[in-house]
């Protein structure tokens, strides 16, 4: 299975959200990366057809996705930035819902439904409200209706957003495990995210793809160029001021901060493992 941009790019008027983006999407996890605005979004709503592109193609093994139509929705499960859950229903009852919307036959909806229930560990609140749940529980059952289907592509973005790290471990986990044999397209500004569970990264910055790779290999780009440096606090305006600085922790002695430069510094930096931290700061800042 292989999912292809050929040219793609949307414009809202003048806008133009996503900018002549070529693309070859196989088997695994995609990160797409990308501050405020430059995309994502956009991207992934005409990945799951919501949207059409302005100009250019979006063809799974080689046939147009607007063309196979529901031969390719079958196929996909989204989990959108905004999920409008009905709050109101039970977790089990909203499940259902969607089971039945994406056409299973009732006993087959039954099943699957306890099963992602069981998967995304909501069974003991299966009875309870969803507009009672926590953003996580909530993400959770998002994620539970975007794999209803088995979906062989599944598309989910930001679904990150708002969980608190323990929610978001779980998260990771579950990604991971569901990888195989599905293109999972993932789309967040949280980098840490990424980082273990990602073939793939793509970092867009206003519309464009301006870097691809393995995380290890985008990684490797960086290496030699990060510091942890200690200063005082009178200097820090310099060193912000001069340098790409990433995470700045206070300790006894000073201020240490995380820079990113070419050149050592100053003499007593020390070399530090680059991180996916430190690759966003280097392309957006
Ligand atoms: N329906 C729309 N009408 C007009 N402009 C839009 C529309 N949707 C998106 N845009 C614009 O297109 C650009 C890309 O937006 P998009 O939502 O794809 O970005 P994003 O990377 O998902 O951002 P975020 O990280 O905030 O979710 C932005 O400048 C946005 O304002
Ligand atoms: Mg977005």
């Amino acid at each position: 299975m292989i999912l292809t941009l050929n040219q793609v790019t949307k414009k809202f008027g003048d806008k133009v959200a996503v900018n002549d983006m070529n693309l070859e999407l196989n088997e695994g996890v995609y990160g797409i990366l990308g501050a405020n605005g430059s995309g994502k979004t956009t991207l992934m709503r005409m990945l799951a057809t919501v949207m059409h592109p302005t100009s250019g193609q979006l063809l799974l093994d080689g046939k147009d996705i607007f063309q196979l139509d529901d031969a390719y929705r079958d196929l996909v499960g989204y989990l959108p930035q905004q999920v409008g859950l009905y709050k109101n229903f039970t977790a089990e009852k909203f499940l259902l819902y969607i089971a039945a919307l994406k056409g299973l036959g009732k006993e087959q909806a039954k099943q699957k439904v306890d099963q992602m229930l069981r998967w995304v560990g909501l069974e003991a609140h299966r009875r309870e409200k969803v507009g009672k749940f926590s953003g996580g529980m909530k993400q959770r059952v998002g994620i539970a209706q975007a794999l209803l289907n088995d979906p062989k592509i599944l598309i989910v973005d930001e679904p990150t957003a708002g969980l608190d790290p323990k929610e978001r471990i779980r998260f990771r986990n579950l990604m991971s495990s569901i990888a195989a044999n599905r293109i999972v397209v993932l789309s967040t500004h949280i980098v840490s995210d990424l980082e273990y569970i990602a073939r793939e990264i793509v970092i867009m910055k206003d519309g464009q793809l301006i870097k691809k790779g393995n995380p290890q290999k985008l990684l490797a780009r960086l290496d030699g160029k990060v510091w942890l440096v200690t200063i005082s606090d009178a200097q820090l305006a310099f060193y912000q001021e001069q340098y790409k600085v990433g995470n700045i922790i206070r300790r006894e002695n000073g201020i240490e901060i995380r820079v990113i430069s070419d050149e050592k510094p100053q003499r007593a930096a020390i070399v530090a493992a680059p991180n996916l931290e430190d690759l966003y700061l280097y392309y957006f800042d």
